[in-house]
C-alpha cells in the first residue's frame, strides 16, 4: 500500500468513530432551521452537508484543512527551485489533513505518473466532436468516456465492494483521474486552438510542470498552473460543482460519473464560467474604446450600463463570502510580483476601485467584493492563453482535487444517498398562514 493510502486508512479509522458517535449519541441535536426564503432561495445558508476538506468563513474566506491559502503555499513541499507547491502533495494534504514530507510528496508525484496514460479511445471521442464544441463539453465528455476505467464500478459489479472498503476503489479512481485530467485538458487545448499540434508529456516533470509543458507555455507558467489548480480546488461542499459531484456519488455512481456531472455545473456562467465572462466583458469594453485604457468615469459608466441592462458584473459577488475573496488576493499578489505594469492587470485593479461602491449603490448584491474569477483570466492572458473559452477547463482540473477528495471521504464515512424533502407552494402558504395566526394570538 502506498504511503498516502496508508496515512489515509489510519485517518479514516479514527474519523469513523467520531461520525458514528455523533450519529448514535447526538443524532437529534439541531444545527439550524429552514425558512421559506431559504427553501425558495437555493437553500442559501442551510446547514445540511459535512466536509472536513475545506471551510469557507464568510469574512475570512477559504481554509483548506484548517490552513489559509498563504499557510498552504508556505507549508507544502515544492519542486526544487519553485515557489508554488506540488499539486500532488496538496492532494495528499486535502485527502489526509497532514502536510506531506518532501519524500511523501515526491512519492505521489511518481505514483501519479504511472497512472497518467490516457486511453486512445478518449482522444478518439474528443476528435469525433465538432471543433467548435465548448471545451467544457469536451472535458466533461472525456471524463464520462473514461468511465469504463472505473475501479469502483468494476469492484461493485464483481461483488468485491462493501461499505467499509468502497473508499479504496474511489481513492484509486480519484488518483487515476487526477493523473489524467491535465493531459486531457492540454490535449483539448492543442487540438482546438493549436492546429491539432500536440506536445508529448514529459514524465520527468510534476503535474503542474507537465501541464505547462503540454500546453506549450514556457516557465513560469508551470508555477501559474500549480497556483491555479490549488486555488481552485475546493470551496467547501455547497457550491454547485462540489455539491453536484457529492450528490451523484451518493447514489454510488463512480468518480467518473460524479465528476463529469460536477464539471457540467462548473460550466454555468454563475459558477466557473464567470472567469471567461470577466475577460470577455473587459475585452468587449476596451474594444468599444478603440483599445484605450478607460478613465474612471468611462469604467463607472460601463459597470452601470451592464447592471441597467439586467446583467451581473462577472467576478463580483458570492453566495457565502462577504469580503474580497482571498483567492482573488492571492492571484493579485502574483500579478504585483510578475506583471505589475500589465495594462489588463491595471484595468482589473481599477475595476476593484469602482465596482464595490457601485454594487453597494445598486443595492442588490449581498457581497460587492470580487471573487476568484475577477483576476484569474488576466494571468492566463498575460502568458498567452488568450482563448478564454478554455479558462473553465483550468478551473475544472483544479476543482477535481477538492471534489474527488470529498467523495473518497463520503465513501469512507458511509454517507447515505442524498435525498432532501421538497414541499409544495400550497404547503409554504399554509406555513405562512399559521405563522401569521400565531403572531396574531401573541399580539
Ligand atoms: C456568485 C453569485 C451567483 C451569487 O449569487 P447569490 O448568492 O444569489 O447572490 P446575492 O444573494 O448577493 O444576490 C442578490 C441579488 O444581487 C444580484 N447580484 C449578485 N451579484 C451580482 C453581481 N456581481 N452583479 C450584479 N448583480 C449581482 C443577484 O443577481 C440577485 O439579484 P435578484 O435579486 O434580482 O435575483 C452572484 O453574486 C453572481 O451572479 N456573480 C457574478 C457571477 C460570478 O462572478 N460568479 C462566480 C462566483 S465564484
Amino acid at each position: 500500500m502506498s504511503t498516502l493510502k496508508n496515512v489515509l486508512a489510519t485517518k479514516i479509522d479514527e474519523h469513523r468513530k467520531r461520525t458514528t458517535k455523533l450519529l448514535v449519541e447526538h443524532g437529534d441535536v439541531k444545527i439550524g432551521e429552514v425558512t421559506i426564503a431559504q427553501a425558495i432561495g437555493g437553500m442559501r445558508g442551510v446547514k445540511g452537508l459535512v466536509t472536513d476538506i475545506s471551510y469557507l468563513d464568510p469574512l475570512e474566506g477559504i481554509r483548506f484543512r484548517g490552513l489559509t491559502i498563504q499557510e498552504v503555499m508556505d507549508a507544502l513541499p515544492k519542486p526544487p527551485g519553485k515557489d508554488y507547491p506540488y499539486v500532488e502533495g496538496f492532494f495528499h494534504f486535502l485527502l489526509t489533513g497532514e502536510v506531506p514530507t518532501q519524500e511523501q510528496a515526491e512519492e505521489i508525484v511518481e505514483d501519479m505518473k504511472k497512472r497518467s496514460e490516457v486511453p486512445q479511445y478518449v482522444f478518439d471521442v474528443l476528435r469525433a466532436m465538432p471543433r467548435d464544441t465548448h471545451p467544457m463539453t469536451m472535458f466533461s465528455q472525456a471524463i464520462l468516456a473514461m468511465q469504463r476505467e472505473s475501479e469502483f464500478a468494476k469492484a461493485y459489479s464483481e461483488g468485491r465492494f462493501n461499505k467499509y472498503n468502497s473508499w479504496e476503489f474511489m481513492y484509486e479512481d480519484a488518483l487515476n483521474l487526477m493523473a489524467k485530467l491535465p493531459i486531457v485538458g492540454a490535449y483539448i487545448y492543442r487540438m482546438v486552438y493549436k492546429d491539432d499540434n500536440h506536445i508529448a508529456p514529459d514524465l520527468s516533470l510534476d503535474l503542474g510542470g507537465n501541464f505547462a509543458h503540454m500546453m506549450g507555455i514556457p516557465a513560469p507558467y508551470d508555477e501559474v498552473a500549480r497556483m491555479y489548480f490549488i486555488l481552485h480546488s475546493d470551496h467547501e461542499s455547497g457550491n454547485v460543482s462540489a455539491h453536484t459531484t457529492h450528490l451523484v456519488a451518493s447514489a454510488l455512481s463512480d468518480a467518473y460519473y460524479s465528476l463529469s456531472a460536477g464539471i457540467n455545473g462548473l460550466a454555468g456562467p454563475l459558477h466557473g464560467l464567470a472567469n471567461q465572462e470577466v475577460l470577455a466583458w473587459i475585452q468587449n469594453f476596451m474594444e468599444k474604446l478603440g483599445g484605450e485604457v478607460p478613465t474612471e468615469e468611462q469604467l463607472k459608466k460601463a459597470v452601470w450600463d451592464t447592471l441597467n441592462s439586467g446583467q451581473v458584473i462577472p467576478g463580483y459577488g458570492h453566495a457565502v463570502l462577504r469580503k474580497t475573496d482571498p483567492r482573488y488576493t492571492s492571484q493579485r499578489e502574483y500579478c504585483l510580483k510578475h506583471l505589475p505594469d500589465y495594462p489588463l492587470f491595471e484595468l482589473v485593479s481599477k475595476l476593484y476601485d469602482v465596482v464595490p461602491d457601485i454594487l453597494r449603490e445598486h443595492g442588490k448584491a449581498k457581497n460587492p467584493w470580487p471573487n476568484v474569477d475577477a483576476q484569474s483570466g488576466v494571468i492566463q492572458w498575460y502568458y498567452g492563453l488568450k482563448e478564454y473559452d478554455f479558462y473553465t477547463v483550468l478551473f475544472g482540473i483544479g476543482r477535481a482535487l477538492g471534489v474527488l477528495a470529498n467523495i473518497t471521504w463520503d465513501r469512507a464515512l458511509g454517507y447515505p444517498i442524498e435525498r432532501p424533502k421538497s414541499v409544495t407552494t400550497d404547503m409554504l402558504e399554509e406555513y405562512a398562514r399559521k405563522s401569521e395566526e400565531s403572531k396574531g394570538e401573541t399580539a
